[in-house]
């Protein structure tokens, strides 16, 4: 493993260890995007795969929120659609539409299709990323790596692109459920070495997104999202146990039980689960993460504040990592994100230890 300069704020990195911190530490999921007039300045120039495909562009983006704002991570800029494209299909990012595939798995004779990547050769490019941002960090902050979770991808690969009931990927679970398994092992199997081969370019700690596992009810997700998610942690912590990881299954409020049992350090909650709820159901077996709705950053710089307070409060001064519920918005106001993160610094700093 390359050698990088010290860290300087492990605010982040002790929070998802479960050891107590001066205050909380905030970032903001998608803190890198197009709220940022400097981040749509390069995509003028730039296509979006092409700053994916850059280290130097990829690093420049991701530097970009933590440059202005009083955050305390950054997150590699990157897409979670990386993987399928890796896996031998095609991904376009279509303005408006988001990611779109071409020509999706539609039936799973086209499982054919897919290929088992030499993960090195496929996505060096993150890995050059993930380093030069390191780098270029210069110890200001933590570096997060992430993918997509198994289930989320197995949707965008059968759907071909978003959608809102998802329901010829849901088909495939009761109409095919043995070759659902077989993809979702073949992108779990993709994904842990991927995951591993972040830390290994200089990635700090690790989000899996399941944005879509929402869709299941309890008994779907038990069967489609949670043995490859446990799979990934435990792969992944054999390898780097030191390495904190963080589960984000949105819209999973049934799931918090059975993963506050996995190897994930810390779990991000969506805006509509309750914190002291959670908090409850998990015990002291995770530290929880979130989960302010975005749409709180729409509000007044007063009532933000309020909502800000209301968030720490809720989850208490320890065993927490202040975010959003979900990812910052195109519209958003930059000053509102620093508002945000600026209130979590100095509202959780008063905060009277538990
Ligand atoms: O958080 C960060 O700052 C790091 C970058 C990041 C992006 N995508 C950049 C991006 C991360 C962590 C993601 C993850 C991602 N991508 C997820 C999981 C998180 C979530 O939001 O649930 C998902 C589902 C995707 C797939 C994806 N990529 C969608 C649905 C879209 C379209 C969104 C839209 O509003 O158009 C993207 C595109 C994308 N990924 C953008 C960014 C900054 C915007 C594209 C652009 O610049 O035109």
């Amino acid at each position: 493993m390359a050698s990088f300069p010290p860290l300087k704020n492990d605010l982040l990195l002790r929070a998802a260890r479960g050891k107590a911190t001066e205050r909380t530490p905030v970032w903001m999921m998608r803190q890198a995007g197009r709220y940022l007039p400097e981040y749509r300045a390069v995509r003028e120039e730039h296509d979006f795969f092409d700053v994916v495909e850059t280290p130097e562009l990829a690093a420049e983006v991701t530097l970009q929120p933590v440059e202005r704002l009083p955050i305390d991570a950054a997150i590699l800029f990157c897409d979670i659609m990386v993987v399928p494209e890796a896996m031998g299909l095609t991904v376009k990012m279509v303005s408006g539409k988001g990611p779109t595939f071409p020509q999706p798995l539609t039936t799973p004779d086209e499982m054919e299709r897919l290929v088992s990547p030499d993960i090195d050769a496929a996505l060096g490019h993150v890995f050059e990323a993930l380093t030069l941002t390191r780098r270029q960090l210069n110890g200001r902050v933590p570096l997060i790596g992430f993918s997509g979770a198994p289930w989320t991808l197995m949707a965008y690969m059968v759907e071909g692109g978003g959608s809102k009931s998802y329901r010829t990927a849901r088909q495939w679970l009761y109409r095919h459920p043995q070759a659902s398994a077989a993809l979702l092992q073949r992108t779990t199997d993709v994904i842990v070495d991927y995951l591993i081969a972040q830390v290994e370019a200089g990635a700090q700690m690790l989000q899996v997104f399941d944005s879509w596992a929402g869709l299941h009810d309890a008994a779907s997700f038990r069967t489609f999202c949670l043995p490859y998610l446990r799979e990934i942690a435990t792969r992944v912590k054999t390898a780097h146990p030191e390495v904190p990881l963080v589960v984000f299954a949105k819209g999973a409020h049934y799931a918090l039980d059975a993963l506050a049992e996995t190897d994930y350090d810390v779990i991000s909650l969506d805006w509509t689960m309750d914190p002291e709820a959670a908090r409850t159901t998990v015990g002291d077996r995770a530290v929880l993460q979130g989960n302010l709705d975005p749409c709180a950053l729409y509000a007044s710089p007063e009532a933000l504040q309020r909502e800000v307070q209301q968030m720490l409060t809720a989850f208490g001064a320890h065993g927490h990592i202040a975010n959003l519920g979900h990812g910052m918005l195109p519209d958003h106001d930059p000053e509102h994100a620093r508002l945000f993160a600026e209130t979590v610094r100095r509202h959780s700093a008063a905060q009277p230890a538990t």
